[in-house]
Order: C-alpha cells, then structure tokens, then sequence
C-alpha cells in the first residue's frame, strides 16, 4: 500500500489506476455538489521552497472540498529556511499534521522528510520529478482518450521533472513514450535505466519531427525551470526548434491532445497558436490538479475503506 508519494516509480500501474479511478469518482461528487469530507479532522502541512500558483491552490481547495485544513508554510517563514535541519522538522511536524505535501529543489530533501518524519509525504516538485503533474495529465488522457494501451505520448524539450515523471508514469500505465531532447539536457539516468526495461516502447532522439511521429498525445514543459533563470539566454539557444507548433502537430495523429502542465512560455516550447487551439485539454489537465491530489490525500490520509 502506498505510504507517501515521493516519485512515479513509488507507484504500480494498479495503484495509479485505482487513484485515477478515486479521482473521477470526487470530480464527480464535486461536479454534482455531493459532500465528500473524507479527511475531517486532517491537516496537512504545504511547505513551498519554490513559487506555485496550481500546486498551492489545488491542495488546499482540495483539503477543504474534503472537509479538512491545509497549512500554507513558506520556508522563508519556517526555521528550516534558517538551517533547522529537516530530520528535526519532519519529526515535528509529524506530531502536528496527518500529512506534508513539500515542493523544493532537491529530492533528497523529500526522501529525508519521508524517512525521518511518521507521516505520508506527497511531492508537490522537485527538481527530478513532479508525480501529481503526471498523475493529473494521466487522468486528462484518460477522460479524452478512454484507454492507455496501445496510444504514443511524445515529449519535447527538457529533459526535467516533468520528463522523468512522464516518461515512468505513461510507460507504467502502458503507453508508448518518445522523447525529443536535445543534446546533454536528457532526462535522468535512472529515468532512462528504468524506461529501458520496456524495449522499443520508449524512444529517446534529438529529432523532434520523427518523435512526434503518430502520437496521440504531444507534451512539452519550459526550456528554463525554476531555480534555473540564469541559464535562460543559454537555453534558449540549446532548445531552438523543440517547441510544439503546427509542424509538429502536423507529424502527430490527428486529433492528437497537446498537454503543458504551465506555466507556459509562448513561443519558446509552444506556439501561442497551439496552445489557445489545445486549451481546453491543457486546462482540463490543470483542473484536474485538483481531483487527482484529491485522491492521492484520501488513498494516504483517509479511511481505508474508501472504494
Ligand atoms: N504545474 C504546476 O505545478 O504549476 P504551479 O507551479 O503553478 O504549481
Ligand atoms: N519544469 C517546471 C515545471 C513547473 C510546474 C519547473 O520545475 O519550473
């Protein structure tokens, strides 16, 4: 059973069916305004390293719609951010909070929370992975395509959190992955260990045109992430050309989704024209932030006889 989610790989392809399965049984309740308060009484801590408008707000509407209390605690504010060990930390805030969602730089700092602290640990991003994004996307796929099986998702761009999450969830869940990536900006090793257990089922290339080949999903995220800004010039230069616009879509399968999991940098790794032609699947995807996180809370903090 899960304890905390810390990374897709945390996850089997069970696990994440039943929790995109939860998530569109509370879309549905929330939808048609049928109470759900599954964690009453819960609290959960929210500590952000790095900005977020989706993240922040989905928790904690999420924690609410399900009748319990989210805490917003910026590190600036904490004594973490004045160098109070996270060992200390996680141990405190388990004998406060029923569960931590944390979104900072390093994974390490996320494993630690989870090792040392006795509660359920959600990683709200970090600079290798952001599994709520995926989750969240894998639903969207889901509402707009039925199934997984058989169907290509092709990223374009960094090889980021938002890759690495990608690449393991689609692969668990039975999809096709490709991967445009340019030279020396590759997902991570481990990422790439993992994807290779499935064969020619996963694709790695710098040519964008020949990943993006019959997909039926394409996904991109910024060329320059958080914490990154000063490489931005730099990056610009090394990403020109992997960017989703009509050239790109025109290689997909028609009727392919385009996914951003945003913010978004118009004409940088999109085209403003696609994007404003594929809002409705990317603001599902952000609207499904919230269902999704939903039911991760209720799967590590709720009753267990939640079906
Ligand atoms: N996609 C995402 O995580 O958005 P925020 O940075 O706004 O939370
Ligand atoms: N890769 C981006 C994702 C933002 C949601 C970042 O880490 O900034």
């Amino acid at each position: 059973m899960m304890k905390h989610l810390l990374k897709m790989s945390d996850l089997d392809k069970e696990e994440i069916i039943d929790i995109l399965n939860l998530a569109d049984q509370l879309k549905y309740n929330q939808k048609h305004g049928i109470p759900h308060h599954l964690l009453e009484g819960k609290t959960l801590g929210m500590i952000f390293q790095k900005a977020s408008t989706r993240t922040r707000v989905s928790f904690e509407a999420g924690m609410y719609q399900l009748g319990g209390l989210a805490l917003f605690l910026s590190s600036r504010d904490l004594q973490m951010g004045r160098g109070e060990p996270v060992q200390d930390t996680a141990r405190v805030l388990s004998r406060y909070l029923n569960g931590i969602m944390i979104r900072t730089f390093e994974q390490k700092e996320v494993e630690d929370l989870a090792g040392y602290g006795t509660i359920p640990i959600i990683n709200g991003l970090t600079d290798y992975a952001h599994p709520c994004q995926v989750l969240a996307d894998l639903m969207t796929i889901r509402e707009y395509k039925g199934a997984f099986d058989g169907l290509k998702l092709c990223y374009i761009g960094d090889g980021n959190n938002m890759a690495n999450s990608l690449i393991v969830g689609a692969l668990t869940v039975g999809m096709k992955v490709s991967v445009a990536c340019p030279e020396g900006y590759h997902p991570a090793e481990d990422v790439l260990e993992f994807a290779k257990k499935y064969g020619n089922k996963f694709e790695l290339s710098d040519n964008v045109l020949e990943m993006a080949a019959n997909a039926d999903v394409l996904e991109t995220d910024v060329w320059a992430s958080m914490g990154q800004e000063q490489e931005a010039k730099e990056r610009r230069r090394a990403f020109k050309g992997f960017q989703i616009n009509d050239e790109v879509l025109a290689a997909a399968r028609p009727g392919a989704m385009v996914m951003h999991c945003l913010p978004a940098h118009r004409e940088e790794e999109i085209t403003a024209k696609v994007l404003e032609a594929h809002a409705g699947e990317i603001f599902d995807e952000a609207e499904n932030r919230l269902h999704a996180q939903k039911a991760v809370m209720v799967r590590l903090m709720g009753p267990e006889d939640v079906i």
